[in-house]
């Protein structure tokens, strides 16, 4: 089924994504109505589309593909605008319209907090202190490919926001690509590598599927991200293994000028680098692997990227540390193999274990009772990016280590319960998923103490199943539901 997806409408961050290795996110406050619609009429020019950032995106390929190379010919700053529940109310927004909201949107993070996990160390009582006390109403996302810029950029917004008496920065927030190990996490694997495809917007790539981008990359119907558009049917199609193709229902969630708009999710992850690396180094000498067999134990990819369920046949497998076949076999990097596996085959978790992060935050065709079709219901775009300096050791007597460094997590999706609470309480936090006493996300584990289970298969063929205790080694420390409304519904938001 084709339809149009009205991408001048759509802010830009949400369906393509800035992917910019500096971004600024400054949290606001309101105290007057008719300031907060002026200021927003200010601003709604300069807010960014799906359109212009595609359009960007598509001439810095033809640049880089003809001179070969990054040569800093094409570079862009960006700006998205998103509000909470009580910034709608805030900009007088109705009552009416306030109160035909999702409750986990009405309610906001903090007041979920007991519901996804955020409690002991992650409790909003303990995140910092401007986003543990203070009520956020917008949120403007800044992203550039130069830090220049990027100041620039910031330095114009908040001389505009200093002339309305009544906004007030709340809180500021950098994000950085890490220098040392560009396009990694600060556990040092290599992120955001998979997404969901979009119909309509992104380019089938596999000759054997046209229902998939890059191999492997299922493509979604548009409105699981975005309001307005068909959704996934959960319900797998007779005789079919794949995700359900058909359209389902067009999304559609609070207020009528929702529609082109998308619910961002926001939380400011701390690492605990030194314990991860730790752990990681003590459970590979116990066990008797490479550190990075461990690690990829954890995550279910290779420190590189390269996916641990596609793997399990390099003779290197278990080989010591400098012979890693994740990082050795460059091909498995390729669009082609990347992102191209399932889990099915590997129903005990012999290669990737069953709660490792990216088979608990995405269970491919073992997630639910109707598999693949179930599993794609519960997606979401990441946007996240890295914030804090990175954990060099050897650096410490030269530079300060402030230990805060992190993820910050960014989601957009139709739903925020069918979507990130589903996956956070329901996969992530959940003991028994995907099946009992499978254990906790070793990565993101939320208790203080939790358990993992790792089978391992010996070299004489025998498979012991070891259950490792874990740390808690990612505490919260912000967050906040939003809402990215469409340019359309900015402009009927200042009137
Ligand atoms: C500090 C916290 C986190 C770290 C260090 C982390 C790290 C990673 C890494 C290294 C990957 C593999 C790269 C990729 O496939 O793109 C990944 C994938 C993923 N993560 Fe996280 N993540 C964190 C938090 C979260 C949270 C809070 C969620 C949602 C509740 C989440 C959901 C996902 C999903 C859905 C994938 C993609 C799985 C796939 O499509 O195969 N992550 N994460």
């Amino acid at each position: 089924m084709t339809y149009q997806i009205n991408l001048a409408n759509i802010q830009g961050n949400i369906l393509t994504g800035f992917n910019k290795d500096f971004q600024s996110f400054l949290f606001l406050t309101f105290t007057d109505t008719e300031e907060a619609r002026r200021w927003l009429t200010d601003i709604i020019p300069e807010v960014a589309t799906v359109e212009e950032v595609q359009a960007f995106k598509n001439l810095f390929k033809l640049v880089n593909k003809r001179r070969r190379g990054e040569l800093g010919t094409v570079s862009s700053t960006w700006m998205n605008v998103a509000f909470t529940h009580s910034g709608f109310e805030a900009l007088g927004v109705s009552g009416l319209d306030l109160d035909s909201f999702p409750e986990a949107f009405k309610a906001g993070m903090k007041a979920r907090a007991a519901e996804i996990g955020d409690v002991g160390a992650s409790d909003p009582e303990h995140w910092i202190a401007e986003l543990g006390s203070k009520e956020i109403h917008a949120l403007l996302i800044f992203a550039s490919d130069s830090p220049i810029e990027l100041r620039k950029y910031i330095m114009r917004h908040t001389t505009i926001l200093e002339s309305y008496q009544s906004i007030k920065i709340a809180f500021a927030q950098d994000g950085m690509d890490r220098a040392d190990q560009p396009g990694h996490e600060h556990f040092g694997f290599r992120d955001g590598i998979s997404q969901p495809g979009i119909r309509n917007f992104t380019t089938p790539q596999n000759p054997d599927n046209q229902d998939q981008g890059i191999p492997g990359q299922d493509l979604l119907h548009a409105g699981e991200f975005v309001l307005g558009y068909p959704t996934q049917i959960p319900q797998a199609k007779p005789d079919h293994d794949g995700p359900n193709s058909d359209p389902g229902e067009n999304s559609q969630s609070g207020p009528t000028w929702t529609v082109d708009g998308s619910y961002l999710v926001l939380r400011r992850l701390r690492q605990d680098v030194p314990a991860f690396k730790r752990f990681v180094e003590h459970m590979a000498a116990k066990l008797g692997i490479s550190k990075d067999l461990m690690g990829a134990k954890m995550v279910g990819r290779y420190a590189s990227g390269a996916p641990l369920e596609r793997t399990e046949k390099q003779p290197s497998y278990f080989t010591p540390p400098q012979h890693d076949p994740g990082l050795g076999d460059k091909s498995l990097l390729k669009d082609d193999n990347i992102n191209n596996f399932e889990f099915g085959e590997d129903e005990e978790g012999k290669i990737v274990p069953r709660a490792a992060h990216i088979r608990k935050t995405y269970p491919r065709d073992q997630g639910g009772n109707d598999r693949e079709s179930d599993t794609q219901t519960h997606r979401m775009l990441r946007r996240g990016i890295p914030f804090g300096s990175s954990y060099r050791p050897e650096l410490a007597n030269f530079y300060p280590n402030t230990e805060d460094r992190g993820l910050l997590f960014l989601a957009y999706q139709s739903d925020i319960e069918r979507q990130f609470e589903f996956v956070q309480k329901l996969w992530v936090n959940n003991v028994n998923f995907p099946q009992p006493g499978d254990g906790e996300d070793p990565i993101m584990a939320q208790s203080p103490e939790g358990s993992f289970k790792l089978p391992l298969p010996g070299k004489g063929g025998g498979c012991p199943v070891h259950s490792l205790s874990i740390k808690h080694f990612v505490t919260t420390t912000g967050g906040e539901y939003f809402f990215q409304p469409s340019i359309e519904a900015l402009q009927h938001l200042t009137k």
